[in-house]
């Protein structure tokens, strides 16, 4: 059996954990088993490159952050275009065929997904793993990759209130996460931020800069988290490209250091803003990811074992499940406004920038 394994789309921690356990798992419970890497995601795929992969390259990758396959971003959008007489997708199945593969693990986010349904439809068998640090894949409690970055970020925050209760300041922490506010929310309660915006609670700039001045009176500094994507409530109409382009005017694409203008000048009280950025994807999983990472690539490996395909691997109660690719393909699974976890930060005195 031929076993091809792509990463695909922004890397996060946890991924060489699934391949090794997808590896270890095949090269031990499969009879001649043929691990085949394909390098940079689809794009490695469009352009047909694949290595052997050996039970030693799976070895010793438990705890390394990235990817030891690279990875690239490859818009779903553009798939189904024609390029000089084929598109990326027939390119794809052109290429899963001459490599001989009987399967296909791909490990990535939604957008990863979608195309994985996509060649799933086209007769691929693939087998989807849920990774992403924005926990925003539809059909799963939690992906993989994003309890590492929740620990980044609170230990990041952690650090950061240290130097702004000292300087008695207001700091606004920008934190990934793209449409999705679990990041901000998850690592914003368990760092004790006084504020959380994100982009499933636009937020009213008037509420925001009367917070901190009412809590200056009993606090001497602030620490707000703020999702990349979130949004001005006059902006919550917009999709995310209409309001790049309605902030160009900032020369930038997210609110916060608009919004640490404002409630300097506003509360009058020494603002700063830090973004966090790359770093929240880097470094060694946690040990929650690299039990979840290797659970999730022993199932998948099994599944693909016993040959059921068109799937990928969930999260359901602590359990490992399975969703069908095209019951999840193009669905985002976001925060609720008024589910519990928002719901229990009101309660304990969290704003979330409403009135
Ligand atoms: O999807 C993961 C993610 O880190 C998002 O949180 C972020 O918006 C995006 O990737 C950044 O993408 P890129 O690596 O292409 O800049």
């Amino acid at each position: 059996m031929k076993i091809g394994i792509l990463t695909s789309g922004g890397d996060c921690a946890g991924l060489n954990a699934v391949i090794r356990s997808i590896g270890l798992y095949c090269t031990r419970n499969i009879p001649g088993a043929e691990m085949i890497g394909i390098p940079d995601g689809y794009g490695g795929l469009i352009r047909g490159d694949s290595f052997r992969m050996q039970e030693k390259d799976f070895e010793d990758i438990l705890d390394r952050g990235g990817t030891v396959l690279g990875t690239s971003r490859q818009p779903f959008k553009r798939m189904t275009v024609e390029e000089n007489g084929e598109s990326r997708l027939e390119k794809m199945c052109d290429n899963y065929k001459k490599m001989g593969l009987d399967c296909l693990f791909t490990l990535g986010g939604a957008g990863t997904h979608k195309t994985a349904a996509l060649l799933g439809f086209e007769g691929c068998n693939v087998i989807g793993l849920p990774k992403t640090i924005d926990n925003d894949i539809y059909g799963t409690d939690v992906t993989f990759g994003f309890q590492t970055a929740v620990e980044v970020v609170t230990d990041a925050i952690d650090r950061i209130k240290t130097t702004v209760a000292s300087h008695r300041r207001t700091m606004l922490v920008e934190i990934m996460g793209n449409k999705a506010g679990w990041l901000t929310l998850h690592s914003g309660i368990a760092a004790g931020a006084d504020m959380i915006l994100i982009p499933e609670i636009p937020f009213d700039i008037d509420a925001v800069c009367e917070f901190v001045a009412d809590s200056r009176r009993d606090k001497p500094y602030n620490v707000i988290a703020v999702a990349e994507g979130a949004t001005l409530a006059s902006e919550a109409a917009y999709k995310k490209s209409e309001r790049a382009f309605a902030r160009q005017y900032m020369g930038e694409t997210t609110i916060t250091r608009h919004l640490a203008e404002v409630i300097g000048e506003r509360t009058g009280t020494e603002t700063r803003y830090t973004v966090l950025g790359y770093l929240q994807r880097g470094g060694t999983p946690c040990a929650f990811d690299r039990l979840l990472c290797s659970r999730l690539g022993g199932v998948a490996a099994q599944l693909a074992k016993e040959g059921r395909f068109g799937v990928t691997a969930a999260v359901s109660g602590g359990r490992i499940t399975f969703n069908a690719l095209s019951d999840i393909a193009g669905k985002y699974k976001l925060v609720d406004p008024n589910g519990p976890t928002v719901k229990f930060a009101k309660d304990i005195g969290i704003a979330t920038g409403t009135k």
